[in-house]
């Protein structure tokens, strides 16, 4: 069954109470996850809240050298088909690490490697709950409550998402570039901003994280040409010297920031808040430039053309 794009956002509500896992894992020293996209972005989301481990994202072919039987390997393509995950997950059999996938469907779901099996009919990156939930289920936390109060916040966002109207609104207004500022534990969730504004809004976006952005894009804050082109969003709620850092970088460099206040009492709480405002202010953006939110034509062109 079709379901247009801001039902698609809308689900991400359900998504977050899908119930999956990894099921029975043998020991492994590192994960090494591959995934493009709105599918790696998940890995990425979850190598930054997971620190029992090494973890690495791959977003490419290959397979670093390390990785062997004592790796687990996790391949994520939302539709399976994905040129790069495809290759990177016969890497990994091939080289005997511990390997699953989380897929619709699609070459991946063909490999004989043990599958999380995700709904059809989303766009990858409006499927990011299915995508992370075996990752948090197996790694953070089982507790399914903590998965009921993101979802309520979630659905709540769904009914009201004036704030995020207004937020693709000023952007709008000055035909501006997003510019967004995370810190940790949410620098992927910058980064998934980025990446929501190139695909959902079709417009460049930047994503950079405090501390590091101190040390260079900070520079530019105050020196660069263009700067009136630049709209810079900032993650609120950091505290102690990443909030001295947030305030001090505003005053050094005369850059005034649009502040997304995430809601929630823990930190996955506010996480998915953050990923969702993001969603909505992306797709309010598409539309205000009457683009379609959802069309990704350029990159489905692309993947056609790769396999001739
Ligand atoms: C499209 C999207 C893309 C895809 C990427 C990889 O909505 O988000 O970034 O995620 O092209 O494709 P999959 O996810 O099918 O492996």
């Amino acid at each position: 069954m079709y379901m247009n794009f801001e039902d698609q956002l809308r689900d991400f509500s359900r998504q977050v109470k899908f119930k999956a896992n990894f099921g029975e894992l043998s020991p492994f020293k590192n994960i090494v996850i591959s995934g493009m996209g709105g599918s790696g972005i998940a890995g990425s989301i979850f190598s930054e809240i997971y620190d029992k481990a090494p973890v690495q994202v791959v977003s490419d072919y290959g397979l670093p050298s390390y990785a062997d039987r004592d790796t687990l390997f996790v391949g994520i393509s939302y539709s399976g088909n994905t040129e790069e995950t495809v290759a990177a997950t016969k890497e990994a059999m091939r080289r005997g690490c511990q390997v699953r996938l989380i897929t619709s469907g699609g070459e991946l779901s063909e490999l004989g490697a043990e599958t999380v099996v995700v709904p059809k009919g989303y766009q990858p990156r409006a499927a990011l709950g299915y995508l992370i939930k075996p990752f948090l289920s197996t790694f953070i936390t089982s507790d399914e409550a903590q998965y009921d109060r993101i979802s309520r916040l979630l659905s709540d966002m769904d009914t009201n998402n004036s704030n995020e109207k207004d937020v693709a609104g000023k952007i709008f207004g000055r035909r501006s570039i997003p510019y967004v500022l995370g810190y940790p534990p949410f620098r992927w969730v910058a980064y998934r901003w980025k990446t929501q504004f190139n695909e959902n809004s079709k417009i460049l976006a930047f994503s950079a994280y405090f501390p590091e952005l101190d040390h260079n894009d900070a520079i530019p804050f105050k020196h660069t040409y263009g700067k009136e082109n630049f709209s810079f969003l900032v993650f609120g709620g950091s505290t102690g010297q990443i909030e001295k850092r947030v305030r001090f970088t505003s005053e050094i460099t005369s850059t005034e920031y649009i502040t997304i206040q995430p809601k929630g009492d823990t930190v996955l709480e506010k996480l998915f808040y953050l990923v969702h405002a993001g969603d909505y202010v992306s797709y309010h953006l598409g539309n205000m430039r009457k683009i379609d939110p959802e069309d990704v034509s350029v990159l489905t062109e692309l993947k056609e053309r790769l396999k001739s």
